[in-house]
């Protein structure tokens, strides 16, 4: 069976946990940029309004072909309690249909189920079927604990066991 991580990353902390997830099961992984810049303290506001509304982006890729792959993991930062606007863009770009899906959201505190039962919303009419999802807490985190924690989640939740 094989595995493709799907992520967005503003501040590489979704990355991390992606990359760090693609070693433990031994899956692709694919970073989806969002072509308007989201740096620097006045794009914030910017940023969660866009999350909070829903607004569509430009994204790159624009699609992913799905096709070669049965698992599907969608990774997101929280914004706002949303879904980052580039992963609710990548969502109606891609068709998954008859793909198994674990969703995982990483969050400063909170926020990371509301983000995660979204994209679920949003997966299942395109033909996906959630069958896992967690969140990684990354406020005062480091890049160390970061990696155990995930770690930790793969262990618990016995997330290769998905990818066979
Ligand atoms: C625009 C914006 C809105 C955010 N809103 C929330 C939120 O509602 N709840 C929360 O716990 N963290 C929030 N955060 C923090 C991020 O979710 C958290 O730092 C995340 O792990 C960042 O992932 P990244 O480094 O992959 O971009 C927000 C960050 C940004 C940039």
């Amino acid at each position: 069976m094989k595995t493709l991580i799907l992520f967005y990353s503003r501040t590489r902390k979704t990355a991390l946990v992606a990359k760090t997830l693609a070693h433990e099961v031994n899956a692709d992984y694919v970073e989806i940029t969002d072509l308007d810049d989201r740096m620097g303290p006045l794009k914030y506001l910017k940023a969660s309004v866009d999350a909070f509304r829903e607004n569509k982006t430009l994204i790159k890729p624009a699609t992913v072909d799905l096709k070669d792959y049965d698992l599907i993991y969608v990774g997101s930062p929280t914004w706002a309690s949303k879904p980052a606007p580039a992963i609710i863009t990548l969502i109606d770009q891609c068709n998954f249909l008859g793909k198994d899906v674990i969703l995982f959201a990483t969050m400063g505190s909170s926020g990371g189920q509301k983000v995660i039962e979204r994209m679920r919303e949003k997966i299942e009419p395109r033909g996906g079927r959630m069958i896992k999802s967690f969140q990684v807490k990354t406020g005062h985190r480091k890049t160390g604990e970061i990696i155990e924690d995930v770690k930790e989640i793969v262990m618990e939740e016995d997330l290769p066991i998905y990818g066979i």
